[in-house]
């Protein structure tokens, strides 16, 4: 059946909330009224009840090719070295170029958004803006004879610039996805761009340097792993291991309360793994101490805007930040889900102290203030979302400027759960749960290290596993929430693993390990993407489609599986759910740039980071062109 008489239309969705609001508004202070548009409501309003996913699954392999279920295809849309811009050189392996990688699509794609065009009609499924992820670059695949000990500024200025953010225009064109290289829109954001740190910590002594004594702009994002898009259709990219780029922590002296956190963000001792700091002071923390507090933020991007300044949005912490997952709240504020991916960190969420509005340029300060809270798992199937308040409590040492450059510190004296390395987050277009990964964590229960508990219940979690929250009253703002374990990912056939998949019978499920971003289609089903997999079950990674409802509830099963040595690093629909954007990270990793370990996608050295596209080979022959059912 179709499924949208049993959800509120789009009007009972805005009666329910202008009626709300104006009880606000006569018993509180005044709220600014606004009419939320349809558009503005889609992530939420949308109804569909969970039909049955009808493909079969493609076994897990070894592959180095691509492989999607009968009656499915995929293409390559973008490939590392891409031209962008008309005056973009062309992809050239054995002589790149600093000035040619800043006019080209970035290396290790990882978070996807799609953003249709134009601004405003956010259901077409047939031209859009693709924001993509370049986090991390492999020196060692990209360069002839690379070595870190003998890198050089030309290296290095390879790989600032192919780091950062692509802002692309792409369209179907009746048979295949291409991307507009004359698009006004296209746009590479470096590891070099400037950009704005706003928000409460903004201006902090901490984020002051020697060449930005305001600490207000810093140059450059850095590890942009997840994020997230915003229903007034942002980008929010999300620093993640930051860390690893600055090196000489041990310099500081050991009285230096900056030394502290910084170690307790991983900031490397000696040397950092690309040598950066040889070329480049900032990232030399002897020499620039406060140039760390400057990255592990989430920056908002208005892609639609291609100059506009990208944003570090400091009241979101710091911290190496996976998601960024933005839902309305019951009144209208806006919500982000945040988790820090580090064994034994924890889950975050923001809510907004303002109210989304019909208004693009108000929505862009929403994210500037608000509350920070982290989550506490009780082992009763019950959570708390503890408010990070500097001045009071446990925090009554902290600044709330403190609080947001020493995230996991506050979050330490808060007494936030521990978790198995928070991924990603996503909430239910139908249901408004919320569904969070842990990737995994081998250190749980080990000598030294927290034990298990009813969240993280299992000793050296090889598989990791995911979490089904509902917020009290069903409200993405609230302060409580009840838990339970959706999934304990492994091999179902081995029974050491401790598998379970929400009851359902474990002799119809993929093994799936190491689960790592999620997203949902139209209809509410999950779609999870792994990262590791070749490690854990010896199989390439792949994308996963598992109903949440209903008696299929658990029944997860393979889609796609990717190829040798990649990561299936983010996983995004189109809003009509007919096409689904892979990015297939690092392919050939276990190699060098002489004997890489794969070669994708063209079969030729070297292999480069792509994003690809899965749909129907025949959508009119299906009926329902969305994917999986
Ligand atoms: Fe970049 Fe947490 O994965
Ligand atoms: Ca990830
Ligand atoms: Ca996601």
């Amino acid at each position: 059946m179709t499924s949208k008489s049993r959800n509120e239309t789009f009007e009972e969705v805005l009666a329910r909330r202008l009626a709300r609001r104006s009880f606000l508004k006569s018993s509180l202070v005044a709220v600014p009224a606004i009419v939320l548009t349809s558009s503005l409501l889609n992530s939420q309003a949308q109804a569909a009840a969970p039909d049955k996913l009808t493909f079969t699954p493609v076994p897990l392999g070894n592959q180095d090719a691509i492989r999607v279920p009968d009656g499915y295809t995929s293409q390559v849309l973008l490939r590392w070295g891409d031209p962008l811009f008309p005056d973009s050189p062309a992809f050239d392996p054995n002589n790149l170029t600093a000035d040619a990688q800043r006019r080209q699509f970035g290396y290790n794609n990882d978070f996807l958004s799609f953003f249709s065009l134009p601004l405003g009609k956010r259901k077409n499924s047939r031209r859009g803006l693709l924001a993509v992820n370049h986090e991390y670059t492999n020196p060692e695949l990209m360069f002839a004879n690379y070595s870190a000990a003998r890198t050089t500024k030309e290296i290095v200025d390879i790989e600032l610039a192919a780091h950062g953010v692509t802002i692309v225009e792409i369209a179907f064109n009746g048979e295949s996805w291409e991307y507009t290289r004359r698009s006004r829109f296209n746009r590479r954001i470096t590891a070099e761009t400037r950009m704005e740190l706003t928000g409460v910590a903004a201006g902090h002594p901490l984020l002051q340097t020697s060449y930005d004594p305001s600490g207000s702009f810093v140059f450059g994002t850095l590890n942009n792993c997840g994020g997230g898009q915003t229903p007034w259709g942002t980008l929010l990219t999300a620093e993640e291991n930051f860390n690893q780029y600055f090196a000489n922590n041990n310099l500081l002296a050991t009285s230096d309360p900056r030394r502290t956190i910084h170690s307790r963000y991983g900031v490397t001792s000696g040397a950092s793994e690309r040598r950066w700091e040889n070329f480049y002071s900032r990232f030399d923390v002897a020499k620039e101490p406060n140039e760390p507090f400057r990255f592990g933020w989430v920056v908002e991007i208005d892609p639609y805007n291609p100059s506009f300044i990208p944003q570090k949005r400091t009241a979101l912490g710091r911290m190496k930040h996976e998601a960024a997952t933005s839902v309305i709240s019951t009144n209208g504020k806006a919500v982000v889900y945040t988790g820090d991916d580090e064994r034994f960190d924890y889950m975050y969420k923001f809510v907004s102290r303002g109210f989304v509005a019909n208004d693009r340029e108000a929505n862009l300060r929403l994210l500037d203030d608000g509350t920070l809270y982290v989550a506490r798992f009780n082992d009763d199937g019950t959570g708390v979302w503890i408010p990070l308040i500097g001045g009071q409590g446990a925090l009554a040492s902290f600044s709330q400027e403190e609080v947001l450059i020493n995230t996991r510190g506050a979050g330490d004296a808060v007494g936030a759960t521990k978790m198995d390395r928070p991924e990603d987050i996503e909430t239910s277009p139908v249901t408004k749960k919320v569904y969070a990964a842990f990737t995994n964590n081998t250190q749980r229960g080990t000598a030294g290290r927290p034990g298990t508990d009813k969240a993280n219940p299992r000793a050296t979690n090889r598989h990791g596993h995911v979490i089904e929250i509902t917020e009290d009253r069903n409200d993405n703002a609230a302060e409580s929430f009840t838990w339970n374990m959706l999934m304990l990912c492994g091999d179902p056939a081995n029974a050491a693993d401790g598998t379970f998949f929400a009851g359902f019978d474990k002799t119809k499920v993929s093994p799936i390990s190491v689960p790592d971003n999620l997203t949902f289609d139209k209809q509410g089903n999950l779609w999870i993407a792994t990262d590791g997999m070749p490690g854990t079950l010896q199989k390439n990674d792949g994308i996963y489609a598992m109903p949440v409802e209903g008696e299929e509830r658990g029944f997860v099963r393979l889609f796609l599986s990717s190829v040798v040595g990649c990561e299936t690093a983010s996983l995004e629909f189109t809003p009509n759910s007919e096409n689904l954007f892979v990015s297939i990270q690092h392919p050939g990793e276990g190699g060098t740039f002489e004997n890489p370990a794969g070669l994708f996608p063209d079969g030729t050295k070297p292999p480069r980071p792509s994003v690809i596209v899965a749909k129907r080979s025949n959508l009119s022959a299906s009926g329902s062109g969305a994917i999986g059912s």
